[in-house]
Order: structure tokens, then C-alpha cells, then sequence
């Protein structure tokens, strides 16, 4: 008989980041990190191991996926049946409610929902951080999204430690991003990319791994105090410093577009009128901006000025995975 296994889950944005990993093949990371899981932005994965010798099959948004994309998902899923002594051919589908026009990568939210599907479908008995270790093996920012709320991805030192852990599912506090798309070009320079060649080039990669331990010692403390300043601070400063650390590789590259330091700029200026808002960024050109709910009103209406063709869609806090099989 065919088992079927679903998962839900939703995206993360990083405020202390991940960027280098000190061993590629375990997604093992050289630093801590601490992300904010977002409501809106999420994948339902299905995974059925099919009865028989019947062919494997990858859909996505009700269209098949072939070339690198399917194979890094091909290549995982061998991993994973490696890893847990399964076997068959599976059929996988997956509906993403990441829009392209979020600027948000859908990475983290695909390879913890395509864990939790495959967990489901194979009725494994694992807990919250086996199922995250399983994620991050898919891709880093997916062992965060098993949670919701805050989580802390702790660097470890192996596989079994390597994993993310709850800091705070259900904040106190209401926070907002708006995601600002400025563009939806495909990236010139991937994540996994990007980390490796900062960690084999940038004389400064060593200064970002010391400087993160105290960083998110710091963003811990202000999320434990709902304290939205120091959060923004710390956040907007590490994004800056994740980016400055890229001009530094060799040959320096950069995610910006001039239209980024436009939003930049004008987050900057807003906080200085007393509208409380931070920005931060990932491997891409888009901005996101961190701000309570009753100044959300006021950034949009300026940013609608300052990048008129931006797209600008906002959201709160996420859940965490959910998994059900039949
Ligand atoms: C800038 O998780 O996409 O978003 O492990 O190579 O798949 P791989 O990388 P990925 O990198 C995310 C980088 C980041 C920061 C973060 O999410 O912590």
C-alpha cells in the first residue's frame, strides 16, 4: 500500500546569519545563527513511497522539475534513505507559497517540509532536532525552519550536534518584515556559492566568525527582553557586515543593485524621523525591513515613493512544521 507523508513549513529570515560553512558536504556552519520564522511565506510538500518499481516524481506548483534543482533534491533524498535504511521510489509534491516577488528564499522552507514529508511518509520516530538536522542537510536555513518564532541554528561539531533549537515560538512582542523586491533576477552568485568563496578568500572571514559568537550571545538577550531596538541594531548591522565581508573575497562580489542602498538609505533616514524600522538582507539584491506594526504603515508609504516599481509585501510571525501521513 502507498504511504503518503505531508509537511508545512515556512521560511526564516536570518537576523544573526549564516555564511560559511566548515564542511560543505554535512552543511556544517562556523557560527551560530538566530532567525525569525515568518507567517506568510511557506511549502506543503507531499512525499508517497510508491507501491511498486514505479518511476520517481517531482512536481512543483503542479509542474514537473528536472535539471540541477530536481537533482539536488534527487541527491538528498538518497541521502536521507541512506541515512534512515529506506527504501523506494517516491513521488514528490510540492506547492510553494514563497512568491518569487518576495525576494525570499524558499530554500529553507522547501528542504524542512520535504524532511518532515519524508519523516512522515516513512512513519520515522524523530523529534524536533533530528528533523531539523535532517533539514539542514537539504540546505543550512532549513534546520530553522522547523520552528516557529525564533530559532538559534547551533554551529556543533558534527552531524548529531550541528542542529536548531527553540528560542522563543511564541514572542511577546508583534513583529513585522515587509519584504522589498527590487528585483527577480535569478542570483549571478548562489548562496552556497557566495559563503564558500568568502570562507577560501576573505582575510576578514576570520573577524566575522569571532565577531558572530558575541553577536548572537547579544540578539539572544534582546529577544528574551522583547526589546525591538537592540534586535534591529544587532540585526541591520550584521546583515551590513555579512555583505561588507563578500567586497573582501577574492575577486569581492556583491549583492547590492543600486536600488538597494536606495531602500537602505530610506530606512536609515525614517528611524532619524522616529519611525523605528532596521533592514536586513540575504543573498540578494531585495531589502527587508524589521518594524512594529504601528509604524508598518508609515515605511510603506515612504518606500512607495522612494522605489515605486518595488513590490512590498509584509508579514508576521510564523509556526512552526506541521506533518500528518495517511
Ligand atoms: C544569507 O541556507 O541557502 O540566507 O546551506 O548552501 O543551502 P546552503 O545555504 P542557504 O544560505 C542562507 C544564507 C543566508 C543567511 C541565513 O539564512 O542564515
Amino acid at each position: 500500500m502507498e504511504r503518503t507523508g505531508t509537511a508545512t513549513a515556512h521560511t526564516n529570515i536570518a537576523l544573526i546569519k549564516y555564511w560559511g560553512k566548515k564542511d560543505e558536504a554535512l552543511r556544517l556552519p562556523f557560527t551560530d545563527s538566530i532567525s525569525l520564522t515568518l507567517a506568510d511565506f511557506y511549502t506543503t510538500t507531499e512525499v508517497t513511497v510508491l507501491d511498486s518499481a514505479l518511476p520517481k516524481r517531482f512536481t512543483m506548483n503542479g509542474s514537473p522539475v528536472q535539471g540541477k534543482a530536481a537533482d539536488r533534491v534527487w541527491q538528498y533524498i538518497a541521502r536521507l534513505q541512506q541515512r534512515f535504511g529506506v527504501r523506494g521510489s517516491l513521488a514528490i509534491t510540492t506547492e510553494n507559497h514563497v512568491p518569487t516577488s518576495a525576494g525570499l528564499a524558499s530554500s529553507s522552507s522547501a528542504f524542512a517540509a520535504l524532511a518532515g514529508a519524508f519523516a512522515a511518509a516513512y512513519g520515522l520516530q524523530v523529534d524536533m532536532q533530528e528533523l531539523s538536522r535532517m533539514a539542514r542537510l537539504g540546505s543550512g536555513s532549513a534546520s530553522r525552519s522547523v520552528y516557529g518564532g525564533f530559532a538559534r541554528w547551533i554551529a556543533g561539531s558534527d552531524d548529531a550536534t550541528s542542529v536548531a533549537v527553540p528560542i522563543d515560538e511564541h514572542p511577546s512582542f508583534a513583529l513585522r518584515m515587509i519584504a522589498v523586491q527590487i528585483d527577480v533576477k535569478p542570483k549571478a552568485i548562489s548562496s552556497t556559492a557566495g559563503m564558500r568563496r568568502v570562507v577560501e578568500t576573505s582575510p576578514y572571514f576570520p573577524v566575522w566568525v569571532e565577531h558572530n559568537v558575541d553577536a548572537c550571545e547579544r540578539m539572544q538577550q534582546a529577544i528574551a527582553d522583547s526589546d525591538f531596538t537592540t534586535l534591529g541594531e544587532l540585526a541591520q548591522q550584521n546583515a551590513l557586515d555579512m555583505h561588507a565581508l563578500n567586497l573582501t573575497a577574492r575577486p569581492g562580489f556583491t549583492y547590492f543593485e543600486p536600488q538597494t542602498l536606495q531602500v537602505l538609505q530610506a530606512v536609515d533616514q525614517l528611524r532619524q524621523e522616529g519611525v523605528e524600522c532596521y533592514y536586513t538582507m540575504d543573498a540578494g539584491p531585495n531589502v527587508k525591513v524589521l518594524v512594529q506594526p504601528e509604524h508598518e504603515a508609515a515605511v510603506l508609504e515612504r518606500l512607495a515613493v522612494v522605489v515605486p516599481d518595488a513590490t512590498m509585501l509584509s508579514t508576521g510571525v510564523g509556526p512552526g512544521i506541521t506533518m500528518s501521513a495517511n
